[in-house]
């Protein structure tokens, strides 16, 4: 047994998801806000601003916070993508994970060459050299203003001294049980995580409180090197991994040009590649746009509306495909893909009265459930937008023993055979192919958009390829229907990916008419909810911030001291 629960009294989070202004213009116009996936999490971020640090300091120890309070997701075993507007600069770390040097093309491939089901999703040889800790870094060195180790220590405190459990976390942490169990592959995931099941006990975890400690001494020495380093390995030598100490010394985060583009005036500043996101929100709202400066908008939320953000998406989703992979090993064509005139081509397919039929929808340049996000904006105007994942709720389910933190399961975000559909559906080829030290194709599409230099919006959600459509949708509520920051994250949503063949994923809370009249087209519905957007928008100066209600988020504005 690593933890100790002692059970205590529940402190539930009752209206999550409200934003608690508590601004008043009165005293100060100066405000700054989080969209948190936990209570835990906003209120680390808030005090380290409240002590005058800025949004990145609030981001770090709001990531290592998470490690601790949200398992599912937040972690130091995974890894993620920052996108930054800071002293009117934008910036974007690339702190995915990478795969080790003895992954190849057909690792997951069994004799008869078909795709083994559960290998790059559960246990050690699922997993990629871990980016958090080397991200959070880097990011503390270029912009950090609270010393490194004030950062980390909130989340030592709650490894060392425990959190009450959620009960939402331990819904999820009973039904991850039950799936490792079903699917026969069982992990140490029930040696930390099974107690935790009971909701209100109070989870203390030591393994990870000095993992934590040495983070916090020695920085990424502490992670990459010594005693972490080594129970890592050995947990990988043990268990069929991959993972080496040459892996995990050769990792390095890196800051890369986010992309920009322009959209109804606004200045949408997003993911580059390894991530999928940024160009397919761009292709996405672009071809939205094209089509309405030709046609009437369709009412928000009508059959006609979701036809057409589906037939958009449908192109989306074959260019994702095709083009897109790490940048480092893979040439992709992001000027072409996002170029205005590619652009406006493509929205030219968009059929407005009929499903484009699926096989029909190519690549356009040839010629002729878990992740979590966080956004925060600080006093002085700055925005960190930082989506994380270890990818599926708990990673792999495997705990690096001595160490006490999940790894990520991310290697099935690569292709592991041209055509054959990943978790999330997502097919690839070439450019997605597994090799030594590439990161796999992300959907994590941290974005922050801005209206003259400044904040408008800061947006991103957990989802696998349903990211792209949660981002998306977000930036369509709020800034071409007018939602508020509220309606924007919880109104109903839906998805669309060009396979499986013409099917739309969508939340509850649609009324039946546009259902049934998609139906009739043939739109196949699938009721399945995705996602949990954590957002912060400013309207006439003044922010207001919002967390999906269906999660334990908590969003909160306040007045700068
Ligand atoms: O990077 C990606 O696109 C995926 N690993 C994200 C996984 C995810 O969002 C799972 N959440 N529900």
């Amino acid at each position: 047994m690593r933890l100790f629960l002692i059970s205590c009294f529940l402190i539930t989070l009752t209206g999550c998801s409200a934003s608690e202004s508590t601004s008043d213009a009165a005293v100060s116009t100066a405000e700054y806000a989080v969209a948190m996936p936990d209570e835990f999490g906003a209120q680390v971020a808030l005090d380290v601003m409240q002590e005058g640090g800025n949004a990145v300091d609030a981001a770090i120890a709001a990531q290592f916070t998470l490690a601790v309070t949200y398992p599912e997701a937040g972690n130091i075993g995974g890894g993620g993508f920052m996108t930054l507007y800071f002293d009117q600069q934008t910036d974007f770390l690339d702190y995915r994970e990478m795969a080790p040097a003895l992954a190849n093309r057909d690792m997951y491939l069994d004799d008869k060459g078909e795709v083994h089901p559960t290998e790059s999703l559960y246990g050690a040889k699922a997993s990629g050299i871990p980016g958090t800790v080397a991200g959070m870094w880097a990011a503390h060195q270029k912009y950090g203003k609270l010393p490194w180790s004030r950062l980390v220590q909130p989340a030592v405190t709650y490894a060392e001294q425990g959190f009450v459990v959620p009960a939402k976390l331990a819904d999820r942490v009973s039904r991850y049980l039950k799936r490792i169990k079903e699917r026969g592959r069982q992990t140490n995931f029930a040696n930390y995580f099974g107690p935790a099941a009971t909701a209100g006990a109070l989870f203390i975890q030591p393994e990870l409180a000095a993992t934590l400690k040495r983070i916090r001494d020695h920085g990424p020495q502490g992670f990459y090197a010594g005693e972490t380093a080594d129970f890592i390995v050995s947990y990988m030598q043990a268990n069929g991994g991959l993972i080496s100490h040459e892996d995990l010394s050769k990792y390095q985060a890196k800051w890369r040009d986010p992309i920009h583009f322009n959209w109804r005036g606004y200045e949408i500043v997003t993911a580059p590649p390894p991530s999928s996101g940024g160009i397919a929100v761009a292709q996405w709202l672009g071809m939205v746009d094209e089509v309405i400066k030709t046609n009437v908008l369709p009412a928000y939320n009508s059959a006609p509306y979701l036809h057409l953000v589906s037939e958009a998406g449908k192109r989306v989703f074959a260019d994702r495909a095709e083009y897109l992979g790490d940048p480092d090993f893979y040439n992709v064509p992001q000027a072409r893909l996002i170029a205005p005139d590619y652009i406006a081509r493509r929205a030219s397919e968009v059929n407005l009265t009929a499903i484009s039929p699926t096989p029909e929808v190519k690549p356009g340049l040839i010629e002729s459930e878990d992740t979590t996000h966080f956004s925060i904006v600080d006093k002085w105007g700055n925005a960190v937008s930082n989506t994380t994942t270890i990818n599926l709720s708990f990673g792999a389910g495997v705990v690096a023993e001595g160490a006490g933190f999940l790894l990520n399961d991310e290697m099935d975000d690569f292709s592991a055979k041209p055509g054959v559909p990943n978790f999330f559906g997502a097919i690839g080829g070439e450019a997605n192919a597994i090799a030594p030290y590439k990161r796999m194709l992300s959907s994590m599409t941290p974005t922050i958009v801005l209206e003259d230099d400044k904040v408008k919006l800061v947006t991103g959600s957990p989802g696998g390829t349903t990211i792209i459509s949660s981002v998306t949708l977000s930036i369509l509520n709020t800034l071409l229907f007018d939602k508020s920051a509220e309606e924007a994250v919880n109104n109903p949503r839906f998805h669309h990916q060009l396979w499986p063949k013409d099917t739309i994923r969508v939340h509850e809370g649609f009324s039946e008419q546009p259902l049934t009249a998609l139906e009739k087209m043939g739109y196949v519905i699938d009721r399945d909810r995705f996602g949990d957007l954590h957002l912060i928008l400013q309207q006439n100066g003044k922010l207001s911030a919002a967390s999906e209600a269906n999660g334990r988020g908590k969003a909160v504005v306040k007045s700068a001291p």
